[in-house]
């Protein structure tokens, strides 16, 4: 395994990937339809000096800049999706948050958290030293207890999780954005087992598949982010697991919620063009899942 494959910062590896959505989020938040606010998004752009500079405003995109319209039409979507999953479990009285493979999320951030909530956010450590060195550069204060958990997806992150304080005991609003397919089946496999040891009765999960993500890379679409996005996404997906979550989660006695993003897009509004439509057809699913 070369070295950016076994850990990464926020321009190499699968890192990169992190600060390509904090730059979807930044264009899509000066929309005014935008469907996500994050305030800190644009400031990881300007601070990382990615090796293709990356956009951070609408207004900006010109014709050249196709991919990342569509994608930060996509990421407003995926966005408000999870934004809206976090309230609801909230609503349910679930206090504890595992944002896993966080990346720039900075939900602990900006969402509207009950008091006495716990967010933990995993990740290598390099993703998340950038991370808290430009929050506290921005002076931003989490608007609830807040754990970063530093270590790979690929070791014993359940052991690192616990270390920082996570409670079994109580309900958990799990989070898998954006995730999968950068894992190895097993590893992506056994990160579904410890969510399930790791969940109390009233546990919720959320995450994003997809059916079919080598498909994915041959699309034409998907080939021109090489050039836009200065990344090459074939070299960085490891495949995700071979068995659907939904179904798996659903063997193990969760309730599941399955929706493909074009459904998401409709209900908020947005239409994907045929372009996006067809690169979503099998993936870009949205599952979520509740613990009875
Ligand atoms: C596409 S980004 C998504 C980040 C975030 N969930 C979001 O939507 O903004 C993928 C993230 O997965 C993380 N990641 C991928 N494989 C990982 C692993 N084995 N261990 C820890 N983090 C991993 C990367 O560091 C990166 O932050």
């Amino acid at each position: 395994m070369t070295d950016e494959l076994r850990d990464w910062d926020i321009t190499s590896g699968v890192g990169i990937t992190a600060l390509a959505v904090a730059a979807a989020r930044a264009v899509d938040t000066t929309r005014e339809d935008g469907l996500v606010r994050d305030p800190y998004a644009a400031d990881f752009v300007a601070a990382a000096g990615a090796p293709v500079p990356m956009p951070v405003d609408a207004a900006a995109l010109t014709t050249e800049d196709h991919m990342w319209d569509l994608m930060s039409t996509f990421m407003g979507v995926r966005s408000r999706f999870f934004d809206e999953y976090f309230a609801e479990a909230a609503e349910y009285g679930v206090r504890q948050a595992v944002i896993l493979a966080a990346g720039l999320d900075c939900r602990a951030f900006r969402l509207d958290w009950p008091a006495g909530s716990t967010v933990f956010e995993v990740d290598q450590p390099r993703v998340l030293e950038f991370k808290d060195r430009v929050l506290a550069e921005r002076n931003a204060r989490p608007g609830a207890r807040r754990r970063v958990v530093a270590v790979d997806l690929r070791d014993d992150w359940a052991a690192a999780l616990l270390a920082e304080g996570f409670d079994a005991r109580q309900p958990t609003a799990w989070l898998a954005e954006g995730l999968l397919p950068y894992l190895p089946d097993d590893a992506a496999i056994r990160m579904l087992d410890i969510i399930h040891e790791l969940s109390a009765p009233g546990s919720t999960v959320a995450l994003e598949h997809m059916a079919n993500p080598r498909a994915m890379l041959d699309d034409p679409l998907v080939l021109r982010t090489v050039d836009e996005f200065g990344f090459d996404l074939s070299s960085l997906f490891a495949g995700g697991p071979e068995k659907n979550p939904a179904e798996y989660l659903s063997t193990l006695g969760w309730a599941i919620g399955d929706s493909s993003s074009g459904e998401l897009a409709a209900r908020y509004g947005k239409e994907f063009d045929d372009e996006l439509a067809d690169l979503f057809a099998d993936n870009g699913r949205y599952v979520t899942a509740r613990l009875l």
